[in-house]
């Protein structure tokens, strides 16, 4: 009974000339056993994803996505409150508005207060209004999921913005808003309908406490493309990060400004995380970090000082504290510097998480500097993995690093031993050990 209900058969090469169905047709192991009809296809009969991607109107947007929105996709975007998921999606949903019909589910928000927003970011009504949905801004404030639904079916947007997940509700459920069922149930009917309609469908989500996105696991796995909305509280920097993307690569990072007309794009974000060059104090040095395939120049600083403390202090922001401890420890035991007695702090510029290895050999060197009361030569950026013996070790991505350093008008690098690095336009100055590299790197402070 239960082969009959079994359509899936072994992939095989139909080599006959024969029709689709014919062709098929498998070899059955029983002949006495009804033919079946094969649904399984070789990648080559099926064809190419039917519609191209939409831009965003947003170049930082759609280098996250892997390159545009693509139609009937669904988008989770995740993020602290307050940081501006609501105006990255209002503002895109202004700039795609004037090519497609786009709809703004505001299950938070009145109306009156979209507006706000969407003055704020410069919305002005259109002069001329025509009877046929092709293009334009729908705002519609509402929970309810069927009423959201309906409105949808009879709108059919190119894209629909929703903000929240969480504020949906499914009425046939008794749970509350933003319970399990309730994010589950309403996340799978947009799917539904995303993919029948081909509705890009841009959805709010909020995030716990623990920084993960609120809800059960399951809606991450639903989406096709999860991102997260970052930033210091404190600066004015926003990061968009895709963490999961079924249409293009992860760990892409996108740049934003908060200003008071909304968000804007950073097109040459490293100058965001580089401090200011007249005013290069000792302990300053600069890295150059990648994000995804975005290579970021980066200021780091540290302060090294006499502790007072039975255990010295260490404190960093924007980079790993355990990596910061290892980079000490090497200092004190390969180069000899009496570091355990000194109290240390590490930042980098602008708050930027450099938590990767290829950034040890410039807080190596911001250590050493401010330990000894010298300046890096600011003309450098340096890059390299330290090892535990006091080696630098080769870091990923070196050429794409000192092609954006040599962006930035530097042009010396101190980089590891053995990297070809040919045609970056910055003089590569190679080392194999961290004791190497100080005496390349540090200069005397300027007498004020
Ligand atoms: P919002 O998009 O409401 O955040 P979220 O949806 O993630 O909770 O953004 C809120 C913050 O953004 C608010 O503190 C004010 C600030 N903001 C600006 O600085 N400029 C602007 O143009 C807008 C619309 C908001
Ligand atoms: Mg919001």
């Amino acid at each position: 009974m239960q082969e009959q209900t079994l359509e899936t058969v072994a992939i095989a090469p139909s080599s006959s000339g024969l029709g689709n169905k014919a062709a098929l047709r498998g070899k059955r192991a029983d002949p006495t056993e009804p033919a079946r009809l094969r649904r399984s296809l070789q990648l080559s009969d099926i064809s190419d994803f039917p519609q191209a991607r939409i831009p965003s109107g947003y170049s930082e947007f759609d280098r996250v996505l892997g390159g545009g929105i693509v139609p009937g996709s669904l988008v989770l975007l995740g993020g602290d409150p307050g940081i501006g998921k609501s105006t990255l999606l209002l503002k895109t949903a202004m700039l795609l508005a004037d090519r497609h019909p786009i709809l703004y589910v505001a299950a938070e928000e009145s109306g009156q207060q979209i507006k706000m927003r969407w003055q704020r970011l410069g919305g002005k009504v259109p002069e001329v209004s025509s009877e046929a949905v092709t293009s334009g801004l729908y705002l519609l404030p509402e929970t309810d999921l069927e009423m959201i639904l309906a409105e949808l079916e009879a709108l059919r947007p190119r894209v629909a913005v929703i903000d929240s997940i969480q504020a949906l509700y499914f009425s046939a459920l008794s749970s509350a808003p933003g319970s399990v069922a309730q994010v589950r149930e309403c996340t799978s009917a947009l799917m539904r309908l995303a993919k029948q309609l081909e509705i890009t469908m841009l959805i709010v989500g909020h995030v716990t406490k623990d920084g993960s996105i609120a809800g059960p696991k399951v809606l991450e796995h639903l989406v096709d493309t999860v991102l997260q909305f970052e930033g210091d509280r404190f600066a004015s920097h926003r990061l968009l990060r895709a963490i999961k993307n079924r249409f293009g690569a992860t760990h892409e990072l996108g740049v934003f400004e908060m200003v008071s007309e909304g968000l804007e794009e950073v097109k040459n974000p490293s100058a965001l995380f580089m401090g200011d060059r007249e005013d290069y104090a000792p302990g300053s040095a600069t890295i150059v970090a990648c994000e995804g395939t975005r290579p970021l120049v980066v200021e780091l600083q540290a302060l090294v000082s006499p502790t007072s403390y039975p255990s010295p202090r260490r404190s960093v922001t924007g980079l790993e504290f355990n990596r910061l401890t290892q980079i000490l420890a090497v200092l004190e035991k390969r180069v000899g510097l009496p570091l355990s007695k000194f109290d240390a702090y590490v930042s980098s510029v602008g708050g930027l998480n450099v938590g990767e290895p290829a950034a040890d050999l410039g807080v190596a060197m911001a250590i050493v500097a401010s330990f000894r009361d010298r300046i890096v030569n600011p003309e450098l950026v340096i890059i390299g993995e330290v090892g535990l013996g006091g080696q630098v070790r080769p870091v990923s991505q070196i050429e794409l690093r000192l092609k954006e350093a040599a962006k930035l008008g530097f042009t010396t690098a101190i980089v590891p031993k053995g990297q070809d690095l040919s045609g970056t336009g910055v003089e590569a100055i190679a080392v194999s050990r961290v004791v190497d590299a100080i005496g390349l790197c540090l200069m005397a402070a300027p007498s004020p």
